[in-house]
């Protein structure tokens, strides 16, 4: 590591030496989910499993807790359940990322070394939204024999390799190999009357060279701008899932300002034309965002998003910063190919966190403040159903919508830190389970078909009300997932 790198190293572990002691005395703080060790987190990256273990890289700046300077953090674990942070394995320090080593994905060899790719970006002076200047968009490689350290970084795409028609926005590298080829994904922004999103495949014999193979979009601009691109085969056929920026706000869709979702294109061959039809969002809560998946040893294609939304800030405050953190990853969800949508479910290895269950008085469970608790609800047919979560946020299902809503009483005002509501049309809600972290709540509806993440903020005792008598239920405490720092 050059002289920038160990500076910023000894920075870094400094900051974190202040800042997890401080973050771990908020109440908040969460037992199954990860999140940063301090300050900010937003996007998983390279996610992968070599040699037994599983690695979640994450884009961190532990210097801002409301975000800046980008790094990559760094947690590893055999089972899913005990974690250890590995510290921050690849800093901003090559002419090449100075502004930033942004989001991208590891690949593990047949050895179990890990190839990482991932943008390295530089700002410069002048615009940078709409044009070919004022920013770099550099594709950045780089080796670990062992997981932990990483070998000297180089940089196999530059500006000069993307087509002339795209703005600097180009990023967000993700890699698998197929058949002895290589090949990358990247998001991008195309110029034009209007902008529009769109994704360029490479392709390459060894990883280093690359060429461009295809490139897939809409017809009709969908968004400005793609990010976090990733493409995969299930259930025989191609999906192509994508964060999109720029599309319009509809009733029962695209709620957030941005989105993540994902293009079922019913094809084994590789897609050039998406349909604006083909696509559905992975999560219609208020935080999710930024997806990225990988196929772990044994067979399980597993997802894991960010738990958080660029730009929320203008309607909502986290109050997490009090305590100097911000924003947290989703379970590791295992995803697998269901009747025209994909099935999300939380990895199974969560189960083993359940404590006791939990038996209701009078219809209602109470729980200490700060439980969290995995409850499955079935039966409900498709009569109609609710919902009541310690008085403030409510989870109601009526004529084909669903909708989760924090009330507009000082519960609900407190639990939503300033949200209000999302919800999706589904033909009938058969099932659901809600699995409830102390500040992050994941709703699975019929098995994964739709599934809603929201961070929230319960005060005092936790209340369960189910007010539909023919649903069952069953509540479990969870405990806590091991985390070592260092
Ligand atoms: C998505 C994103 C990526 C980028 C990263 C920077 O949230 O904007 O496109 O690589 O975050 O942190």
């Amino acid at each position: 590591m050059n002289v920038l790198g160990q500076a910023l190293k000894y920075g870094v572990e400094k900051i974190e030496e202040a800042g997890i002691p401080q973050a771990e005395q908020d109440s908040y703080r969460l037992k199954f989910h990860l999140m940063p060790p301090a300050g900010w987190l937003n996007d998983p990256n390279g996610l992968c499993q070599s040699r037994g273990l599983y690695h979640v890289f994450f884009q961190y700046s532990p210097f801002d807790v409301n975000g800046g300077l980008k790094i990559w953090g760094h947690y590893t674990s055999r089972d899913l359940l005990r974690w250890n942070y590995e510290g921050t394995p690849l800093l901003p320090d090559s002419p090449y990322d100075c502004h930033g080593v942004y989001s991208g994905s590891a690949l593990t060899e047949e050895d179990g070394a890990l190839k990482i790719f991932y943008t390295g970006n530089v700002k410069h002076e002048g615009a940078y939204d709409y044009i070919k200047e004022g920013r770099e968009a550099n594709t950045i490689y780089c080796t670990s024999e062992d997981g932990y350290t990483f070998g000297s970084k180089r940089c196999v795409l530059t500006g000069e390799d993307y087509p002339e028609d795209y703005t600097c926005h180009i990023r967000d590298p993700k890699v698998w190999k197929q058949d002895g080829s290589y090949y990358m994904v990247l998001g991008g922004r195309k110029k034009g009357e209007k902008e529009r999103g769109a994704i360029l495949l490479y392709r390459s014999g060894d990883g280093l060279h690359w060429r461009i193979y295809r490139e897939m979009s809409t017809e009709a601009p969908f968004g400005y701008m793609w990010e976090c691109p990733d493409m995969f085969c299930t259930g025989g056929e191609w999906v192509l899932s994508i964060s999109p920026q720029g599309l319009p706000r509809e009733k029962f869709r695209f709620q957030n300002i941005y989105q993540a979702g994902y293009f079922l294109t019913g094809s084994r061959k590789m897609p050039d034309i998406l349909l604006p039809e083909q696509f559905i969002e992975w999560d219609m809560g208020f935080d999710f965002y930024a997806p990225q998946t990988f196929e772990d040893e044994k067979g399980r294609r597993l997802l894991i998003g960010w738990i958080g939304m660029p730009d929320s800030s203008r309607e909502y405050g986290n109050p997490t910063t009090d305590f100097g953190w911000q924003h947290a990853l989703t379970v590791p969800r295992q995803v697998t190919a269901g009747k025209g949508r994909l099935l999300q479910a939380p990895a199974e290895e969560l189960e083993s966190l359940r404590n006791r269950e939990s038996i209701p008085e009078d219809g209602k469970w109470t729980l200490d403040s700060g439980t969290a608790f995995d409850m499955i609800i079935t039966d409900i047919g498709s009569r109609p159903f609710c919902l009541v979560l310690s008085e403030g946020l409510e989870l109601r299902f009526s004529d084909g919508v669903f909708q989760m809503v924090f009330l507009e009483n000082e519960a609900g005002r407190k639990m939503g830190a300033g949200r209000t509501m999302r919800q999706a049309r589904i033909p009938e809600l058969g099932k659901l389970r809600i699995l409830a972290d102390t500040s992050v709540l994941e709703l699975y509806l019929n098995n994964g078909e739709y599934v809603f993440t929201t961070r929230y903020y319960p005060e005092g005792k936790i209340t369960v009300e189910v007010k539909s008598p023919c649903a069952s239920c069953r509540l479990w405490e969870m405990g806590a997932m091991e985390i070592s720092y260092f």
